[in-house]
Formats: C-alpha cells, structure tokens, sequence
C-alpha cells in the first residue's frame, strides 16, 4: 500500500518537473520570435496595470481618463467594445517599445535587413544629423511638418505638362479636393483587425484611408465601410489585373506612390520608376474621369525617410517608408487628429499579414523591406492615447499638424 502511494506521488512529482519544464522552454522559445521587442518598460507596466484597474472598476471612468489625456477626442464609440475588462495581466503587458532596434529581430529578418544595408538599392546617402538624435515629442511634430512636404505631382511639373500628359493629372488641387477634417482614421490592413470589431468606431471618423486592395466588403464589421482616400503603391498599380475591374478602386480619392532613387527629382524618376505605372494610371483615368486619382512627388518618401534615420538608434533599411507610414503622414496633414488602427499591434497580433488574405509572416508586423520597427516606434514615441487603447484596439492617436505650434 504505501509502496503504490510512494510510486503514485514520485509521478506526480516528475509529471510536475516535467510540464514546467516545457513551459520554460515554449516561453524561451517565444521570446526569440520577435517578442522581445514587445517587452515592456516597467514604467509602462506599471501605467498599465493602473488603467486596468480603473476599466475593470467603472468603464466610463476609464473613458472619460483618457479623454483627459487627449483633448482632441471627439464622441468615441469604445465603450461598447470595451465592456467590463476581462483582461489579465499574465497576457496584457505587451504593446510595442518605442526604443525596439535590429536587436529585437529574429535572426531571419535580422540577416534581410543587414542585407538591404549593403545593397542600397535607391543609392541611399544619408549625409544628416543622427542616428539616434533626440527629440521631444513637440519638436518631433514641428520637424515632421517643416520637413515632409505631402504634395501631389502637377499638371505643370515637367514632363507631365506634355502633350502626352494632357488631361491626365486631376484639374483641382489635392488639398482643396481633401478639405480640412477633424478626426480621421487610417485603418493599417493587418491581419490583426480580423474579429476586432472595430468597424463602427472606424466609421465614426471624418475621413478615413485605407491601402492597396484593402476591402470593406465582407469586412465591415471590423473595418468599417466608408473609404474616403486609398493610398496604393506603384507596384499594384502596375502589376494587380483586378486594378483596371476591381470596383474596390471606385470609392473615394486615390493616390498612388512610387520610390524613386534617393531625393532624386521628378524629371529623373519619370525615366526610371521603381515600377512603370504611368500607362495604367492613364488607363484607369480613361475608364473613371471623375474619380479624383493623384501620384504622390516621389520625394515624399525620402523626406519622411530621412527623420526616421535621425531618430533611429542605428542604421535603418535604405527602403523607401510603408505605405502605412506615409498615409500617416498624410493624414496628420490634412485632420486635425488622426486615429491609427492596428499599426502599432493589438492583443490580436498575429503572423497573418492582411486581414483579407491568408499569408503569415512576421516580417509583416516587424518590417523587411520597409524600415517598419523604426516607424512603429516614431508613432508610439508621438501616441497621445492610452497604452490600454493600443493593447485592447490597436488604436494610436496622433494629432495632426495644423495642432502643433512651433
Ligand atoms: C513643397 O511643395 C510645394 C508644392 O510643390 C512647393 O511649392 C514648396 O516649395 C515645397 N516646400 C519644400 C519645403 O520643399
Ligand atoms: C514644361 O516644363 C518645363 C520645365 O519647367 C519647361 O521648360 C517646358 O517649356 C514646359 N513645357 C510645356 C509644353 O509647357
């Protein structure tokens, strides 16, 4: 008898060594996927856990602190979704750490990134101040709008004022067509919005953009439905057969961009754009004349490139911004405040690259081509929102230049 009860405990025993044993391991393991860059700073945590208190307290307690913190929030939606907080905090200290660096990379995108450093592709010489400059959140705002300059290519700048051209580009300027908005989202299209049932809150926005061949149909639910600009590259334009059919490209204004070489001007890209979309581009202007359509200046990308270089803590990808970063900028140019969704990821993070396409791959949240992380980390650097809304919505909060005195 108590030979069998000695055996029984001593399995117990071992089963117990064993199942921490493999939860020591799974975590090990997970920390070298990436993760790491999630870590947060103990202030954060502390901050953190502190809000939660409060939402699992009194939800409109939690609304209405931080709408303290952000005067320009208008009538938000969120309260619906936030319920009463079930939220833990063994898996809610994870939201992105403005000071994540190459280091916090697997080996895989590590490898890609030293790679695109030696390639330099766009002839990328990077003659400023940086890396790694400080800057306060106010003077960062103030650098970004003195020195990004969201224009659209013109019906006067060289070549495009050709006979070839004619009628082509849009007659009315792309800042009268926008007008001035007070809340605007951008709406990322990252796998992790899948289930967010974000789409109302979405919607409750003046102007919202969206990118590439992001869809709302079979989505609004977590997407929302209206579509007021479409930010696309010059690769889907060129290459995406659905471009000229795909009724997805009719709503609302388009802007398509193109990397050109390093500050390179209009007049050299025209001869040698990363993609040739210029024919189709005139093709869907045929077929949709009234559609507002606009071709980003190519020296857009390199302006915004440049600030995440002196920001960065090291050298970044010689890659031109995601197209995510530069609908950012836009926005922040044209809206009062600008609401982010899933860029900086959510409790939903996920391998799944787009919410609409079944591909996984990390690199989708931490960058390859793009110099992703460093963007990631400029947008939380400038969030004026909670933790909380990032963790539990994906959702930052910028405000927008015309806000900001310098
Ligand atoms: C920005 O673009 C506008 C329109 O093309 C131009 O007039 C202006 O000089 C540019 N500003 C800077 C700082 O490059
Ligand atoms: C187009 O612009 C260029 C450069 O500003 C100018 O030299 C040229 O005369 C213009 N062409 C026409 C047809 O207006």
């Amino acid at each position: 008898m108590i030979h069998t009860n000695l055996k029984k405990k001593f399995s117990c025993i071992v089963l117990v060594c064993l199942l921490f044993g493999i939860i020591c391991v799974w975590k090990e393991m997970k920390k070298g996927d990436g993760y790491n860059s999630l870590q947060l700073q103990t202030k954060e945590f502390q901050a953190l856990k502190s809000l939660q208190k409060q939402s699992v307290g009194s939800v409109s307690q939690s609304v209405s602190s931080s709408s303290i913190q952000d005067p320009f929030r208008g009538k938000q939606d969120l309260s619906r979704l936030r319920g009463p907080s079930k939220t833990t905090l063994e898996n809610s200290h994870l939201v992105w750490n403005k000071e994540s660096s190459s280091r916090n990379l697997i080996p895989r995108l590590q490898k890609i990134w030293k790679n695109y450093l030696k390639m330099n592709k766009y002839k990328v010489s990077y003659k400023g101040p940086g890396p790694g400059v400080k800057f306060s959140a106010e003077a960062l705002s103030c650098h970004l709008r003195n020195q990004v300059n969201v224009s659209m290519v013109e019906a006067s700048d060289f070549p495009f004022n050709t006979s070839e051209w004619e009628g082509f580009l849009p007659k009315e300027n792309f800042r009268t067509k926008t007008g001035l908005w007070g809340r605007c989202a951008v709406v990322s299209s990252a796998g992790s919005l899948k289930s967010s049932q974000l789409g109302q809150e979405i919607d409750n926005h003046d102007a919202i953009l969206r990118f590439n061949a992001a869809p709302t149909d079979n989505f609004q639910r977590d997407v929302g439905t209206k579509t007021t600009i479409r930010l696309m590259n010059s690769q889907l334009v060129t290459t995406e057969r659905r471009f000229l059919k795909d009724s997805l490209y009719n709503e609302g204004i388009l802007v398509v961009w193109d990397p050109s070489v390093y500050h390179t001007d209009i007049p050299k890209w025209y001869k040698n754009p990363d993609y040739g979309f210029f024919e189709n581009y005139k093709s869907y202007r045929k077929l949709h004349p009234d559609q507002p359509f606009y071709i980003l200046k190519p020296q857009m990308p390199w302006e915004l490139w440049d600030i995440l270089q002196e920001m960065a803590p090291e050298e970044i990808q010689p890659n031109p911004p995601s197209s995510g970063m530069l609908g950012i900028i836009l926005m922040m140019t044209l809206c009062d405040q600008v609401d982010i969704y899933e860029f900086l990821p959510s409790k939903r993070k996920t391998d799944l690259c787009y919410y609409y396409q079944k591909f996984f791959d990390t690199a989708c949240t931490m960058g390859a081509y793009h110099p992703l992380l460093y963007e990631k980390n400029l947008v939380k650097f400038l969030n004026l929102g909670t933790d909380e809304d990032i963790y539990l919505f994906g959702k930052a909060t910028l405000r927008g230049f015309r806000n900001i005195s310098c």
